[in-house]
């Protein structure tokens, strides 16, 4: 059949206006980004894993902030005031909701898993002394490295690092091995962000937690795609970004057990996070609002609220579910398409398919995607050290979300298809 673009472009609009009825998927027409085109084609959006989409009603609840609420957090008397901060607090009780925390104080509003991770390594790490341990894995993302090299940088610690065999699993032995008497805390990501595999967090942190060791979970890529509990997980502290949970940018969440925050030092201080402060002496206030300094992105934070509010109503299972079915069909298409290596191939994995295609370079082969519509990220993925694990300077990665389809799982490879007619079977 011949593909004409403008035609593509004419059935993704119309599909997107009736919404396409395969289950979950359905609700792509509540993401009105995904009625555009790109080079006068349906956009195939499959990087999820940079940043999701919205949905229009994330998107109103943040405009009806600036329209109708718009006044500071905890400062005022005034009626707009509290009625910011009940939207704001109501966020914050629908993020413990969404990950089954213990307790509101639980949940520190930051800026991004970045965000969270810095803060614990520069609060929490604020104890740590020259010769302490700090275990990381081989997988993580350069947000979970960087800042703990900051921290032994400023403190003498040490970091360990987790191998990863071939197929983008831990080595569980050489977990536990890595486990020392020194060893302050632990630094691994649920999903990553780079291969897909899901990392088996409950029994790693039970083998933490046999040394007596903390587990902080990096879950920016996992919250879109599993059910959280952060109570049976059992974990330390789960840092997230709200941007790739359907909601905004600069938005993310620190969960950290009660015992554990009371015990921290403020990281940044300002307005807010304060009791009392004189030229002598402060004294800090209360969780959460002594992580919180200065003033919040508050319509960020409603927005992200109504953004866990829309995927906790489709059921994270039904996700999940629907996102394997896509999973499977585009590896089952990868191992059929010559010349191409999967980068992770863990048994458990979130729906991120990493690629390499022979000797064409994973910049080509995005561009050339993006001229067939479909968005990709290229690149190593703020995952340096694993790329070099895997001898690889870059992959092409198309990562999945609720709204993707069979029909976009196609459009990959017939994209990829064009990417061989350009460079040939090399
Ligand atoms: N951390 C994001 C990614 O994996 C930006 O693409």
């Amino acid at each position: 059949m011949r593909d004409d673009p403008k035609e593509r472009a004419a059935l993704g609009r119309a599909a997107n206006a009736i919404a396409p009825a395969d289950g979950i998927a359905r609700r792509r027409a509540d993401f009105p980004i995904l009625a555009r085109t790109v080079n006068d084609r349906p956009l195939v959006y499959l990087d999820n894993g940079a940043t999701s989409q919205k949905p229009q009603c994330v998107i109103d609840a943040e405009a009806h902030y600036y329209a109708h609420l718009n006044a500071n957090v905890h400062r005022g008397v005034h009626r707009l005031s509290q009625e910011a901060t009940d939207a704001y607090e109501a966020a914050r009780d629908i993020a413990r909701d969404f990950i089954n925390a213990a307790q509101r104080e639980e949940i520190v509003f930051v800026r991004g898993t970045t965000e969270a991770i810095n803060l614990v390594a520069n609060s929490f790490g604020a104890r740590f002394r020259a010769g302490d341990e700090i275990l990381i894995t081989g997988m993580e993302h350069h947000s979970n490295i960087v800042p703990w090299q900051l921290a032994c940088e400023r403190s003498g610690a040490v970091l360990k690092v987790v191998p990863v065999d071939d197929s983008g699993e831990l080595d569980a032995a050489a977990f536990e091995s890595l486990l020392s008497p020194r060893t302050r805390i632990v630094g691994l990501t649920h999903v990553s962000n780079a291969l897909g595999t899901i990392n088996p967090v409950r029994e790693l942190i039970a083998l933490a937690h046999a040394r007596g060791v903390p587990v902080l979970l990096d879950g920016a890529q996992a919250v879109p795609h599993l059910a959280i509990d952060v109570q049976a997980l059992d974990c330390d502290f789960y840092a997230f970004s709200g941007h790739k949970l359907y909601g905004p940018t600069g938005t993310g969440v620190l969960y950290g057990r009660r015992a554990l925050l009371e015990a921290m030092p403020p990281w940044q201080g300002g307005g807010d996070m304060i009791r009392q402060v004189s030229f002598a002496r402060t004294t800090y206030n209360d969780l959460p609002y002594r992580f919180e300094a200065g003033t919040p992105n508050i319509a960020g934070a409603i927005a992200l609220g109504e953004a866990m509010r829309y995927v906790r109503d489709l059921g994270l299972d039904a996700i999940a579910a629907h996102e394997s079915a896509l999973l499977r069909d585009a590896t089952e298409r990868a191992r059929a398409f010559p010349g191409l290596r999967l980068i992770g191939t863990a048994r458990e994995k979130a729906a991120i398919l990493s690629f390499v295609l022979q000797d064409v370079h994973a910049h080509d082969v995005g561009s050339i995607l993006d001229h067939e519509g479909v968005a990709v990220r290229t690149g190593h993925h703020c995952a340096m050290p694993l790329m070099e694990r895997f001898g690889v300077a870059a992959t092409v990665r198309a990562s999945f979300a609720l709204y993707n389809t069979h029909e976009d799982v196609a459009a990959l490879f017939a994209a990829l298809d064009k990417v061989r007619e350009v460079f040939g079977d090399a």
